[in-house]
This record gives structure tokens, C-alpha cells and sequence, in this order.
């Protein structure tokens, strides 16, 4: 009989389960390399600062650190080599087609070394952040690190911010500097910098969570208690 059926004991349970996760942010975290990123994420989640869940990582290089990072703490992966499609759009259409089984929320670029295709910016508006080393707008693309520090600049730093079409040209939602001294070489600035980018993306991404953030054109406000 149906009241006696033991699954029926479970299903409150069951019930609570599904109706926490739900509650969380869902991100779908993309990598091509180390992972020192996905792993600052994953210990904010861990530690409870960041209410959010990982859903699924993607990297597109086989290679990559961040898998070994996320195998360790049971987070699903998947590879999608970049000569295993024809294009560009076909790679960003399987992106979309595993991020949107996996009912992502958010998707976060971290140390994701490939640009996207207008088609994943409209699967996802507003949805996608990425972090830069970089105080932007100055020193966009690849070797931000560097660059700053040929340039001469005395303050250098990192940037999260919305994906647009453009090459780390979206809106801003946090930055954070850090001084360049005259003896840096580009590790010990990368080095510096990378402490800070593990302290605001997760704090970017909280403030999403918690529905903090408004965009105005290229303006980002964060909303304030009242
Ligand atoms: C970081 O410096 C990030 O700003 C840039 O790529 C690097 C990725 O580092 N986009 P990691 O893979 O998260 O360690």
C-alpha cells in the first residue's frame, strides 16, 4: 500500500534538498588554466561567504590545473577541446546547450583564455562576469600584469566585470589597486594582484547572489541597504 511504501518518508527530506539548492546561485565556472580563481570560489562556497553553488566547470584545455581542483571537490567537468568544432559559434553552442541543462544562473570566466561569440553574450545578458588583472580600462587583453608594468604606472590591480562584445570592455562592478613598486617583475605583481582578484570575485558574485546589482548602460550601481 502506498502508505507504507518507505520512499514516502524520504520525500520531505527529498523535498527540503531540492527547495536549498534551488536557492542558491547556480554558476557554471569556465577555465583554461590554473584554476587559482575556481579555487578561491570554491572555498568562499565552502567557508559560507559565498551562497552560490558550482554546477559544472568547463575547460577547454585538457591540461588545465582547475580540472585536478574541481575533481577534488566532487564538481562535475567537462573538456571541450577547441579544434573539436568547426568554429567558434559551434564551441559556444555546446557551452550554451551544457550550461543551460546544468539550469545555470551565472556563468564566470575564470582564466578562461578564449573571447565568446555574440550567441553565448545573448543565451546569457548580463550574466557573464570575468575578472581582469588589470585596472580597466587600462591594459585590456592578454599580459595585463605586464603591460602595466612597461607602461611605468604606480598603481596597478584587477577588474570584475561584465562580458559585452568587446575585449574586457563591459561594465564594471568592482576593482580593486594594489601599489607596483620599482623592484616588481611581472610575478610579483601578477602575485599581488591575484590576492586581490580571489577577494572581490567572490564578493562580485555574492552581490549578484543577492540581487545587489544594477546596471545602467555601462554603469554598475550596487544597491545599498536603506
Ligand atoms: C587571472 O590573472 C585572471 O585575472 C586572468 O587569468 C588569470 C587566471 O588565473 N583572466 P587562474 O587560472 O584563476 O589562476
Amino acid at each position: 500500500m502506498a502508505e507504507n511504501n518507505p520512499l514516502n518518508l524520504l520525500i520531505p527530506f527529498i523535498g527540503v534538498r531540492i527547495k536549498y539548492m534551488s536557492d542558491l546561485l547556480k554558476l557554471g565556472v569556465l577555465i583554461s588554466g590554473n584554476g587559482s580563481n575556481l579555487q578561491s570560489i570554491i572555498d568562499h562556497i565552502e567557508k559560507g561567504s559565498l551562497k552560490a553553488i558550482i554546477k559544472i566547470v568547463i575547460s577547454n584545455n585538457p591540461e588545465a590545473y582547475g580540472i585536478t581542483r574541481a575533481k577534488k571537490h566532487g564538481i562535475p567537468v567537462v573538456i571541450l577541446k577547441n579544434g573539436d568544432f568547426k568554429n567558434k559559434e559551434e564551441f559556444d553552442l555546446e557551452l550554451i546547450r551544457i550550461l543551460k541543462n546544468n539550469y545555470v544562473d551565472l556563468v564566470i570566466l575564470a582564466g578562461f583564455m578564449r573571447i565568446i561569440t555574440p550567441t553565448l553574450l545573448k543565451a546569457f545578458p548580463h550574466k557573464i562576469m570575468n575578472i581582469h588583472p588589470a585596472l580597466l580600462p587600462s591594459f585590456p587583453g592578454i599580459h595585463g600584469q605586464k603591460q602595466a608594468l612597461e607602461y611605468g604606472v604606480k598603481l596597478s590591480g584587477c577588474t570584475v566585470h561584465f562580458v559585452d562584445e568587446g575585449v574586457d570592455t563591459g561594465p564594471i562592478i568592482i576593482q580593486s589597486a594594489v601599489q607596483v613598486f620599482d623592484n616588481d617583475t611581472e610575478e610579483t605583481l601578477a602575485a599581488r594582484i591575484l590576492k586581490e582578484e580571489h577577494r572581490i570575485y567572490s564578493q562580485a558574485i555574492q552581490l549578484f547572489a543577492e540581487g545587489k546589482i544594477e546596471i545602467k548602460g555601462r554603469k554598475v550601481r550596487i544597491k545599498t541597504e536603506t
